[in-house]
């Protein structure tokens, strides 16, 4: 694999993503190489600094039946199709608000409660460069929330509450020091 994936404690995950300029040929191949990891490490989400590129590109994906309020529910968002593209993405709005667990593949075998908006209203342009916007609810709007986090250099564990932050620092710590050991860093 030409990618280094980054994992807590790497910088690229604190660096802002830059918008993308022009969708270009290393822009669809990049798109496309994040739906292929994601689908491997069987994440719902994939931001482009998790795989070392400061691009602002997310790739958001899971099996539709997730895609409900409840097991076995109707489909929340049943005009998305899945997996999406997202470049550029910009949330408009957010309403309503839920407590739900969150975890991510830079940040392995760590899972928390993380507070998000219920629903968002998204701007991105997709693969084509159209421009396109997204009322998303329910999960999908939790991993929208959370990819665009990535790509302005914010990871879910920085939104946790207070105690949850304590209990995790210690892990945390130790895997922040890993990465940069493993980098020649620090
Ligand atoms: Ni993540």
């Amino acid at each position: 694999m030409k990618y280094q994936f980054c994992i807590y404690g790497h910088p690229v995950l604190r660096q802002p993503a830059d918008p993308v300029a022009l969708i270009d040929k290393a822009i669809r191949i990049l798109a496309r190489d994040m739906l292929e990891i994601m689908g491997e490490k069987k994440g719902v989400g994939l931001a482009a600094q998790q795989i070392g590129q400061t691009v602002q590109i997310c790739t958001i994906g899971f099996d539709p039946k997730y895609d409900a309020a409840e097991p076995g529910g109707a489909r929340l968002n049943p005009e998305v199709e899945l997996p999406l593209v997202m470049i550029n993405p910009v949330i408009l709005s957010r309403t309503g608000a839920k407590t739900d667990t969150e975890g991510c593949l830079s940040v392995p075998e760590i899972w928390a409660p993380v507070h998000r908006a219920w629903e968002v209203s998204v701007k991105f342009l997709n693969l084509k460069g159209e421009l396109q916007t997204l009322q998303a609810r329910g999960l999908l709007a939790r991993v929208i929330q959370h990819e665009q986090d990535h790509l302005n250099g914010v990871l879910f564990v920085d939104r946790v509450s207070a105690v949850k932050k304590i209990s995790l620092s210690g892990k945390l710590k130790r895997m922040k020091k890993k990465t940069e050991a493993e980098l020649g860093l620090g």
